[in-house]
């Protein structure tokens, strides 16, 4: 275990240089936590297994789970990926650099660490400076999961890292806090249809619009033990908070109806509520009695996903850390576009999910 983690924190003037100093713990076989724009990722030689290595040890992260490889040019995908579909081309044309990891079949120089063993390798162009800039200085493609405990929110800020893994890794580089906030859109293309593994930033509906027919390979719900699943990330339990969530679905005014009962409901029994909820919810009248709750942590306009999915993670850690016994969250979110991301990390992170209509 490391026992000092480095923080270099990106200001005016010292990008060049905090860049410089970080590709050196990754040259060197170290580890080094860094912003994308979707989440933080936490990164390391991906040609270096030992280096792989720490990243799964400091994240407590199970061995079954691969990582995407991070790249900053052509040049590094045709190190690491065999074939690469017309298809895909298409779509990096399109979204490159930016939050889309495609699967490819890999190539033999792929550490088996990294891939668990499948054929196939993950890997993604991030769409930020830093992120770019230190896999160019470090000469090498870098796996990088984000930047969590496993199982915990993903960090979408430098502050976010280093509550989890302060002690446990090389470097944060603190750049602020991310853009888009929930993590990126993983596309599966080895199969003659392309299938979606995860939905984020880059909708199903704006994939279709460049190559056509796409399958959904993923559900919203936590795979039961021994179901086999395509993606392995898939079976494992996410985004949670360590206080019980309870989510909320449906119409809006259903939603906010069946907020304020449940609210209601814990407050006789004397369990402190956190409520986790949209601008439109918290500005209704039931509600307003509410809002005295033991923390409450606004999202955002129903009506505007993308603030939402910017806001999700740090409400799930900013309630968790206030004095509360429950969260309530707000699930009358739409799923088009990235609202699809965004109530697929909500249901993840929930230990009960209550429907209403
Ligand atoms: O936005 C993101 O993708 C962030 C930033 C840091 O780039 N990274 C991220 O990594 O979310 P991670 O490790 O938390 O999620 C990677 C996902 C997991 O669900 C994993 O199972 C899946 O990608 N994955 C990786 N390699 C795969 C493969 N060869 N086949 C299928 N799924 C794969
Ligand atoms: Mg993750």
């Amino acid at each position: 275990m490391k026992s000092s983690t480095q923080v270099f924190k990106i200001g005016t003037g010292n990008l060049e240089e905090v860049i410089k100093t970080a590709a050196q713990f990754i040259k060197k076989g170290g580890t080094v936590a860094f912003p994308t724009e979707t989440v933080y990722g936490l990164g390391a030689d991906a040609l270096n297994p030992d280096a792989v290595r720490k990243v799964f040890k400091a994240k407590g992260r199970p061995l079954d789970n691969p990582l995407i490889v991070h790249i900053a040019d052509q040049e590094q995908l045709g190190m690491v990926a065999m074939e690469v579909p017309d298809s895909a081309h298409v779509l990096m044309d399109a979204f490159w650099p930016g939050p889309l990891t495609l699967i490819f079949k890999r190539k033999d120089i792929v550490p088996d660490v990294i891939t668990c063993g499948l054929d196939t390798v993950a890997v993604r162009m991030p769409d930020n400076p830093i992120a770019l800039g230190l896999i160019k200085e470090a000469g090498t493609p870098i796996a990088a999961p984000s930047a969590n405990i496993s199982g915990r929110p993903s960090p979408t800020t430098a502050e976010h890292v280093i509550a989890d893994l302060s002690g446990r890794i090389d470097v944060v580089i603190d750049g602020g806090a991310v853009r888009v906030g929930v993590e990126s859109t993983v596309v599966d293309m080895t199969p003659e249809i392309p299938v979606l593994l995860r939905p984020g930033r880059v909708s199903i509906d704006e994939i279709r619009e460049y190559v056509g027919k796409v399958l959904v390979g993923y559900t919203d719900r936590q795979a039961g033990a021994g179901e086999a699943v395509r993606s392995p990330g898939l079976k494992y339990t996410h985004y949670s908070p360590e206080t019980r969530l309870v989510l909320v679905s449906g119409n809006s005014s259903a939603v906010v109806d069946k907020i304020s009962e449940l609210a209601r409901e814990y407050r006789d029994r004397n369990i402190r509520v956190g409520l986790l909820v949209t601008d439109e919810t918290a500005g209704t009248e039931e509600m307003a009695e509410y809002l005295l709750a033991d923390g409450v942590f606004l999202l955002g306009s129903r009506y505007d996903a993308y603030e939402i999915a910017s806001n999700l993670f740090a409400g799930l850690r900013y309630l968790d850390l206030e004095d509360v016994d429950v969260i309530i969250a707000d699930g009358s979110i739409g799923i088009d576009g990235i609202g699809a991301a965004v109530m697929n990390r909500l249901k993840k992170a929930a230990d009960e999910l209550i429907e209403v209509n």
